[in-house]
């Protein structure tokens, strides 16, 4: 089956141009002007059309259970909300329960994952620390071809692991050419200042921001670059919602780390007053951590967008119903954690920073697939519009406008946390490696239509920061058979 993408613009991060595009078995075969369509192809017309990457969303959690009860879109649900708003594939994490092997929490998920409708890929947690986490984590990363470990800094008496363990932890991810994530928030003074905040009888939703300031997230991503730069791995930090926590990311990429920082949607325009909202459901809709924040840190994030020292967005599509948030009706620590978002996030970004001026439209590409890509190792399978890459593909209008709302979402849950947003740039049509998976509004993917992505390996140079060379230069020269004065 061919079809001929024919009359529009190709937007790569790098390059724009007016090109067509011909795609066989799932992949692109040929881009380039006036191409000839073979006997059969079904000719699609993209005239006045952007023909991008579909979007990646390194960041969701379906079917988690977390915090007493199980997040509402499955693999199913989420990847065809995912699909309906231009992305083509996520990366979901595997979350062992403290004490749970890797290799079981592995088979959970492929077990789960097995009716997704996109494609996916899998970041591996560490939730725990003792010699069968370190052997497991050689088979997550050769067997499964998993190459990225998750560390959760906060959630205490849950999934939090503290500074031992994430030394261990990173130190083996470097030895395996691996890179470790991090959920950046000292666990032990959210902890703290919860109780306090409920011993002053503060129990409604704004608690939940009260009780995680950004000092919480900057002091956890100083603390965690800092421990990836002495065991000699890079660093990929998760959710980076703050000025803080931004600020500690720029300073150690200057200083030739290479760290990672991945702003979400919801952090780039929501703030912290939604909080403050008189409607209990509305707030707790919105109760994620880290929490939105004031607005002047979301300057910040646009800017490290803009520069390059932040390179991601995601949305760490964690949904929740209404009936499932009051859980916390009397005690904010107990609200599940977790907002939406899969299906908004490339028309939000569009709307928000490339119709604002803030970002290109390469650069919209490079945030939302390419940087995903390359920094997960999977490109140019994915992240491009070229010849030999996967045709996932979005063609987007950039003057195609609607309001979001609930009521015509994918998404499974009852509410949508920006209901009400007009947006302005949404995809016409989606292709999943070839196939169209959703056409102005007609949902064509089916369960089990996505595939595992492997990603291997990153190469050894990936892998050696400043302090680490420091303190293994005698190591690191006897090993390379290099003699210096
Ligand atoms: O509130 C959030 N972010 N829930 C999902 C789990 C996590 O911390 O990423
Ligand atoms: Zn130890
Ligand atoms: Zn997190
Ligand atoms: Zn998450």
């Amino acid at each position: 089956m061919s079809i001929l993408i024919r009359g529009g613009t190709v937007v790569n991060h790098d390059h724009s141009r007016r090109a067509d595009v011909l795609i066989e078995g799932g992949q692109i075969v040929a881009v380039g002007e006036k191409l000839e369509a073979p006997g059969k192809a079904e000719i699609i017309d993209a005239g006045g059309l952007y023909v991008m990457p579909g979007g990646i969303d390194p960041h969701t959690h379906m079917e988690l259970m977390f915090m007493g009860t199980v997040s509402a879109d499955d693999f199913e649900w989420g990847t065809k909300a995912a699909l309906s708003g231009g992305t083509t594939m996520i990366v979901d994490f595997c979350i062992p329960a403290p004490k749970q092997s890797m290799l079981a929490a592995y088979q959970d998920w492929r077990r789960k994952s097995e009716k997704a409708a996109s494609d996916y890929s899998f970041h591996m947690a560490v939730t725990w620390w003792d010699k069968p986490v370190f052997d497991e984590m050689e088979t997550v990363v050769k067997t499964y071809g998993i190459n990225t470990f998750k560390h959760f800094m906060a959630y205490k008496g849950a999934l939090m692991v503290n500074d031992d363990e994430l030394y261990h932890s990173f130190s083996r991810c470097a030895g395996l050419g691996a890179m470790p994530l991090v959920h950046a928030e000292n666990g032990d003074v959210v902890f703290r200042m919860q109780a306090d905040l409920l011993a002053q009888g503060v129990t409604g939703p704004e608690g939940h921001a009260y009780s995680r300031p950004p000092e919480v997230e900057g002091e956890a991503t100083n603390r965690a670059i800092m421990i990836a730069d002495m065991a000699g791995c890079p660093l990929y930090v998760v959710h980076t919602s703050c000025r803080e926590a931004h600020e500690a990311i720029k300073r150690a990429r200057e200083a030739g780390k290479r760290v990672y920082g991945e702003p979400l949607i919801q952090h780039l325009t929501l703030d912290e007053d939604e909080y403050r909202n008189k409607d209990w459901d509305y707030a707790a809709r919105r109760v994620m951590s880290p929490p939105f924040r004031p607005k002047k840190h979301q300057d910040s994030l646009w800017a490290g967008l803009q520069s390059g020292s932040l390179q991601v967005v995601a949305t760490d599509h964690c949904s929740f119903t209404t009936e499932q948030k009051r859980m916390g009706a009397k005690d904010f620590t107990r609200i599940p954690n977790g907002t939406g978002g899969l299906e908004d996030r490339m028309p939000m970004l569009w709307t928000a920073g490339v119709n604002t001026g803030r970002l290109t439209k390469e650069e919209f590409v490079a945030v939302t697939s390419a940087n995903i890509a390359r920094i997960l190792n999977m490109y140019p399978k994915k992240g491009r519009v070229d010849v030999g890459s996967d045709a996932d593909l979005v063609l987007w209008d950039p003057t195609r406008s609607k309001t979001i709302s609930a009521k015509t979402q994918v998404s499974r849950i009852d509410y949508n946390v920006f209901e009400g947003y007009q947006v302005t740039g949404l995809p016409v049509t989606v292709l999943s490696r070839g196939r169209i998976a959703w056409k102005d509004g007609d949902l064509r993917a089916k369960a089990g239509d996505g595939e595992f992505v492997r990603r291997d390996p990153f190469p050894a140079a990936h892998v050696a920061n400043s302090t680490w060379r420091e303190i293994n230069r005698p190591r690191a020269v006897k090993r390379a058979g290099v003699v210096t004065p």
